[in-house]
């Protein structure tokens, strides 16, 4: 809240408009954090640099102590949100730093919260064929709901006197149908990954349209992955995806700079890209290059440099190594 007034009272002619730019592009509403696997701190380091809205881990947590103790630097500066990943029910530690927590009640899964303003859902954990293979229809599930597993249990086999710790990463049925009919939403977070990747789930992809989701982010794979950049999914699909690597985070909304760029880049290199690319043009564009003193070749290209791309993209059409 001081942040905000903070900026309203900004000055609008600035003495130092670089300075000004550069926080204003370091302050995202929302940081999605790759699985931490017990690394808090370079998540505790990156909010105190970077001062967003909201944060949401992408599961894969395994907090080292109480989640709410690890992260009590940053507590008072951002809203912490998470979901839950297959390894957070590892250990008995692993579970009870976090379900144990004064943030456990920050668990997005099966519901749709408004996160700094926009309308977050989540899917925790993992899909595991011993509860639910969602190739299958629901019907055929082993269990649609972790209280009917439980009823199935004999009371020895419990754990805490309910489902064994291991399921509780698991995805039943109803929790994640409760989710697909509770949209509309603006963003999904899952641990698991879209049907465009090689392990991921058309499950996925059908909750996001189902929600009618602009962005999907998911960890689980430990790879920073932008499905439209690889060549997995195209522009016109009806959400952009994100992979988040663990120890890295993605913030939203995207630097508005580099969106600009790609729908100014000029529509010959563009096409001329995709003769010499096909369907990894965009992937060349966007990806940072040597030759053009590190930057991407759109980034490049709409900052007066086209000339130099165009010859690049004309040597490789050549079969020139660039
Ligand atoms: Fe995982």
């Amino acid at each position: 809240m001081s942040r905000h007034s903070a900026n309203e009272m900004t000055p609008r002619i600035s003495p130092n408009l670089q300075a000004q730019s550069e926080r204003k592009q370091s302050a995202p509403k929302l940081m999605f954090f790759g699985d931490p696997h017990g690394d808090l701190e370079s998540v505790v380091a990156a909010v105190e640099h970077c001062r967003p809205e909201a944060i949401v881990l992408l599961g894969d947590i395994q907090a080292r102590q109480l989640l709410h103790i690890e992260l009590s630097p940053i507590l008072n500066h951002t809203e912490v949100w998470f979901i839950h990943g297959n390894h957070d029910t590892d250990t008995d530690a692993d579970y009870d730093n976090l379900w144990g927590s004064e943030l456990a009640d920050r668990n997005l899964h099966g519901r749709i919260v408004e996160i700094a303003g926009y309308k977050v859902a989540g899917l925790g954990g993992i899909f595991r064929t011993k509860i639910w293979d969602p190739r299958q229809p629901v019907e055929k599930a082993a269990f649609q709901s972790s209280d009917a597993m439980r009823r199935a249990m004999k009371r020895e086999e419990r754990w805490r006197d309910d489902i064994s710790r291991k399921h509780r990463s698991s995805i039943f049925p109803v929790d994640y149908l409760r989710l697909l009919r509770s949209g509309p939403a603006d963003i999904l977070v899952t641990h698991e990954a879209p049907g465009a990747h090689p392990h991921g789930w058309r499950a996925i992809d059908e909750l996001a349209e189902m929600l009618g989701v602009q962005l999907v982010v998911h960890g689980h794979h430990h790879q920073n992955i932008d499905y439209v950049v690889e060549g997995l999914m195209s522009t016109a699909a009806p959400f952009r995806a994100f992979g988040v690597d663990m120890g890295s985070h993605l913030a939203w909304p995207l630097d508005s700079r580099a969106e600009t760029e790609s729908e100014a880049l000029p529509q010959d290199l563009l096409e001329l890209a995709t003769r010499v690319f096909g369907a990894a043009a965009q992937a060349w564009l966007n990806k940072p290059h040597k030759l053009l003193d590190g930057q991407t070749p759109v980034a490049f290209a709409v900052r007066g440099g086209s000339k130099k791309v165009r010859s690049m993209l004309i040597a490789i059409q050549h079969g020139g190594v660039v």
